[in-house]
């Protein structure tokens, strides 16, 4: 028996560029409930929000200084169960972003634990003496610099995989835990569709914090290549999954960078700690190792199509996978996949198509359904993205220039994914009456939801269009998913085959290459993102949908 979030398409909201009431210039929660009827029309039955908990926004709400609240930057508790009950009247729940590897160094846990080596909460973060008056280990943050600072009330350090005002929690504290299940299970009752679990790679530490041979000139290594996944950690996310998860209607689905296909199992398939995974092996393809802004590696069609039958076959028969290829930490997909695009319509829809027709859960990134694509500011300056920050010195540290570090952050960037929603061609594209937090994408006046909608060939309708087709043929959501054409180095197509339908869907994501593929006939073509096909002949960035 297939669940709800199986059938469904989730949407990732950006809260703070979504809408906003107030004129403040970033979004609020009541911009999302006017925008109910529009998240609806996309046939989304899930909304993840990222946090929308007090913040000091050192990283845009990820950084939580009290996990049971509301910022008031986007309105208060009532506004939030408004929405979740409004959202309910639309067949729509709220998915909850947790961020349980670490806090906001304003977090009241953190203020106190920082007081002394001896408070009730000392022990709930990682705080460890200098070495030789130095950092305890030379491991790189997350967002570029070590990943210790000093406290001068403790005289120690404590550990921040990410930004300093993100103080590592310690997870190996029983009475930490229990905090955050008490604050998962607090969304729980108000009634939370699932939750999104941040960079839950991280939690578990190493037994002894060793230095790593450094890979970089700066003498560090990534704190990623030192403490994620860890022996042991799925002990906690069990635990956290008896604590939070069993007995309640909801799905979890977690970040866990660096989870590889065949491990998979393990943590989504049926005796797994979540229901859903999100591993960045197709999105990640320029990064064999860590994510280093200013050394990609090159990439192919081949080897996207290679990662992908890796995830789909790895949960073929136990196991379950969240489609996606924009979140609000990546580039846009079209600038991503298809770098110098001459045709990115046609692009975006055969990106679409797969998407959607993958076996999954589809989460669709705000802007997507849009066509957005990348930002590149003038200066560094004007970028708000802490990762950028840390990525354009590092490369620096490396001997690029300041155009090319500029080069790699324009590429790269995460405030590419966070622009202002575009809704009309309105001045600031309807999204605020004041100053926008952070500028709109200079091609509002064309990519908008109002000039869309009203464009049948325009993207937003396409994926409209496949939202409804999922919603009609069954063989796309329970359907079983078998490659086709698996030698092909860069056609990506397979069936998807239930008891009642059969359908090939076929995606030429090349930009020149035209096919002769030997395919039977079909009865019927359900999508096609060009005007004609001709049977096993696809042209550059076509992709079919064909009922055999
Ligand atoms: C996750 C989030 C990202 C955030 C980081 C630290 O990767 O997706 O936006 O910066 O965790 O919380």
């Amino acid at each position: 028996m297939m669940k709800w979030w199986q059938k469904t398409i989730a949407y990732e909201l950006y809260p703070k560029s979504f809408l906003d009431t107030a004129g403040n210039g970033t979004g609020t929660i009541r911009g999302i409930i006017q925008k109910l009827d529009y998240l609806a029309s996309l046939g989304v039955g899930a909304v993840w929000m990222t946090p929308v908990c007090r913040s000091p926004m050192i990283d845009n709400g990820y950084d939580i200084a009290d996990y049971c609240s509301i910022d008031p930057s986007y309105g208060t508790m009532d506004d939030m169960k408004e929405l979740i009950s409004e959202a309910k009247k639309r067949g729509i729940r709220i998915v909850i972003d947790l961020v349980f590897n670490h806090s906001s160094d304003q977090n009241p846990w953190f203020l106190e634990s920082k007081q002394s080596r001896d408070n009730p909460k000392s022990d709930w973060y990682i705080w460890r003496d200098a070495k030789d008056g130095k950092e305890p280990t030379n491991w790189r943050g997350i967002f570029g610099g070590s990943a210790w600072t000093w406290c001068e009330e403790r005289q120690q350090y404590y550990l921040h995989t990410f930004a300093a005002q993100q103080p590592d929690l310690n997870w190996a504290n029983p009475e930490v835990r229990r905090a955050l299940y008490d604050a998962a299970n607090f969304w729980v009752d108000l009634g939370a569709g699932g939750f999104r679990i941040d960079a839950i790679t991280y939690v578990k530490k190493p037994d002894v914090f060793t230095d790593g041979e450094p890979d970089g000139d700066d003498g560090m290594v990534s704190v990623h290549d030192m403490t994620a996944n860890q022996p042991g950690i799925l002990d906690y996310l069990h635990e956290f999954k008896r604590e939070v998860a069993d007995g309640h209607d909801i799905f979890t689905v977690a970040e866990a960078n660096g989870v590889s296909a065949d491990e998979l199992k393990y943590w989504v398939g049926k005796d797994g700690a979540f229901d859903m995974l999100f591993e960045f092996s197709h999105v990640n393809l320029e990064f064999k190792g860590i994510e280093t802004w200013c050394r990609p590696d090159p990439w192919t069609i081949s080897d996207l199509k290679r990662v992908l039958r890796d995830s789909q076959d790895a949960t073929k028969d136990n196991g379950w996978y969240p489609i996606f290829f924009e979140n609000h930490d990546k580039p846009r997909s079209i600038d991503h996949y298809f770098p110098s695009c001459s045709n990115p319509l046609s692009a975006a829809k055969a990106l679409g198509c797969l998407l959607m027709t993958l076996r999954g859960t589809p989460f669709l990134f705000q802007g997507e359904e849009l066509g957005y694509r990348n930002v590149a500011f003038p200066s560094i300056d004007d970028y708000n993205d802490i990762s950028s920050h840390g990525q354009y010195d590092f490369a620096l540290s490396e001997g690029f220039s300041e155009k090319e570090a500029l080069a790699c952050v324009h590429r790269f960037s995460r405030d590419s994914a966070r622009t202002p929603m575009q809704w009309d061609a309105s001045e600031n594209a309807g999204f605020t009456a004041g100053t926008p937090w952070l500028p709109v994408h200079p091609d509002y006046k064309t990519v908008n939801v109002k000039a869309l909608a009203e464009d049948p060939r325009s993207i937003l309708n396409w994926y409209r269009k496949l939202a409804e087709l999922r919603r009609d043929h069954p063989a796309l959501t329970e359907g079983t998913w078998i490659e086709v054409l698996p030698d092909d180095p860069d056609i990506i197509a397979y069936r998807r085959v239930c008891d009642t339908e059969d359908l090939s869907i076929l995606i030429n994501l090349t930009e020149d290459r035209i096919t002769d593929l030997p395919l039977g006939s079909c009865e019927s073509i359900l999508l096609n993102n060009k005007n004609d096909y001709e049977r096993g002949c696809l042209r550059p960035l076509q992709c079919v949908i064909l009922k055999m």
